[in-house]
C-alpha cells in the first residue's frame, strides 16, 4: 500500500488536546469526507476512521490503510434518527424504541438495508449496521457532511485490523497517521468518555440479540423494551460479526487475566487493588466506567513503555463491565 506523507501543518494540531478544533475546521473535514477523503473523528466510544459510505473507494481506502479483510462490514454514522429510513427498511417497533431511548449514543443497530447500502458497506449482508454518536464534535462533522449533500459517515475503529481502538487523536496519529494523505484530516475532540465501543444489537430477528456489549448495558436494553434478552451475545443466525472473533483488541504486549506476574510486566486493576511488588501500574480505575475509560490508553501506554506482559484484574459485569471483560478475554486470546 501507498504511504504518504503526513503534512502536521495542514492539520489540527493534536498535540494540544483540548479547544483545537473550531467550526471551521469541521466543515473543512466535512468537504474532505465529501471529496473521497478520509476523516479520523472523535466518538464517545473510541475514535472512528470515516470516509463517504456511498463512496467505494474511499471505504476501499479504510480497509487499506486498517489492513482489515475484506468482507467485513462498517458501521455508517448518520446524525439522527430521521435519517434511518435513507439506510434501513422493515424497521421494527423494537429497534425504534431503542433508537428513540439510546440515540444519540453509544448503540449500534443492525436492521435490514437499503439498496443506498452496498456490499461494500455491508460485507455482502443484507444488513446495515447504523449508530448516531453523541459526541458533539462527531454530530457537527456528521451535520456538516449532511448539509453537503452526504448520506452517511462509514467508519470503523481508527486502528490497525485486531489492534486496540484508539480513545485519542494522539493514538490514531501514532497508529495511522504515516498513512494518511495530506487531504486526509483528523479531528482531535480529546479523551473519548466512555471509552470502549458500542453496543451492537442485531435487530434483523423476532427477539433483539446483543452481538457486541458495550456502554449501553443488557439492563438498559431489557427494561426499555420489557423483555428479557438472550444471555449470549454471539454471531448466530445469518448476521456476521467478525470482530467477535475469539482474538482481537490486543496491544502487543500479552495480556494475562490470571498466572503470576514477574517484576516489570505491567498491571491494571481497581484503585483498591494494591500493586503487587516490582509491577509496573498502568491504570487504578475507580469504578467500570472508569476502568472502560482507561482501558485501551493504559494497554496503548504498556506498549509505547516496550512492556512485554500485562497482568489484568478484570472488573465485575456490572454496566460496561460485560463490555470490558468481553473485549480483555479478547485481548488476551493472542
Ligand atoms: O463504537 C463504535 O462502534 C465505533 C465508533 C467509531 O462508532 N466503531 C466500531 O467499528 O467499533 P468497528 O468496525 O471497529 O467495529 C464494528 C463491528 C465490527 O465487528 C463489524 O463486523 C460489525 O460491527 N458490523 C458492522 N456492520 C455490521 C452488520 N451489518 N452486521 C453485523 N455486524 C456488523
Ligand atoms: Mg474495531
Amino acid at each position: 500500500m501507498e504511504k504518504h506523507k503526513v503534512n502536521k501543518c495542514e492539520r489540527i494540531n493534536i498535540m494540544n488536546l483540548k479547544n483545537n478544533y473550531s467550526p471551521k475546521s469541521i466543515k473543512s473535514a466535512a468537504v474532505a469526507l465529501m471529496n473521497g477523503y478520509l476523516v479520523a473523528f472523535p466518538t464517545e466510544t473510541v475514535y472512528g476512521l470515516g470516509s463517504d459510505a456511498t463512496n467505494n473507494s474511499a471505504v476501499a481506502r479504510v480497509y487499506a490503510v486498517k489492513e482489515r479483510p475484506s468482507g467485513h462490514p462498517i458501521i455508517v454514522h448518520i446524525s439522527s434518527l430521521s435519517r434511518i429510513e435513507l439506510w434501513a427498511r422493515e424497521i421494527p417497533d423494537s429497534a425504534l424504541k431503542l433508537a428513540k431511548s439510546f440515540w444519540p449514543g453509544p448503540m449500534t443497530l443492525v436492521l435490514r438495508r437499503q439498496s443506498l447500502a452496498k456490499n461494500f458497506i455491508t460485507g455482502g449482508q443484507n444488513n446495515v449496521a447504523l449508530r448516531v454518536p453523541s459526541h458533539p464534535i462527531a454530530i457537527e462533522l456528521l451535520l456538516e457532511f449532511e448539509k453537503l449533500g452526504g448520506l452517511g459517515v462509514a467508519a470503523p475503529s481508527a486502528n490497525k485490523f485486531g489492534k486496540v481502538s484508539p480513545t485519542t487523536a494522539s493514538a490514531v496519529e501514532i497508529e495511522l497517521g504515516r498513512y494518511l494523505s495530506d487531504s486526509d484530516q483528523i479531528l482531535d475532540g480529546g479523551p473519548s468518555q466512555i471509552g470502549v465501543e458500542s453496543t451492537i444489537i442485531d435487530c434483523t430477528q423476532d427477539t433483539p440479540l446483543i452481538l457486541r456489549p458495550g456502554g449501553i448495558t443488557v439492563e438498559m436494553i431489557e427494561e426499555t423494551l420489557e423483555i428479557k434478552l438472550s444471555n449470549s451475545y454471539s454471531s448466530v443466525g445469518e448476521v456476521r460479526v467478525p470482530g467477535m472473533l475469539a482474538s482481537h483488541y490486543s496491544p502487543i504486549a500479552k495480556v494475562f487475566l490470571s498466572g503470576t506476574p514477574s517484576p516489570g510486566d505491567g498491571y491494571i486493576a481497581m484503585a483498591d487493588i494494591p500493586t503487587p511488588k516490582g509491577l509496573i501500574r498502568l491504570a487504578s480505575p475507580k469504578d467500570n466506567d472508569d476502568y472502560a475509560h482507561l482501558l485501551y490508553e493504559s494497554l496503548r501506554s504498556a506498549d509505547s513503555q516496550g512492556l512485554k506482559k500485562v497482568f489484568v484484574v478484570k472488573p465485575d459485569n456490572q454496566g460496561v463491565g460485560m463490555a470490558i471483560n468481553d473485549r480483555l478475554t479478547k485481548a488476551a486470546n493472542n
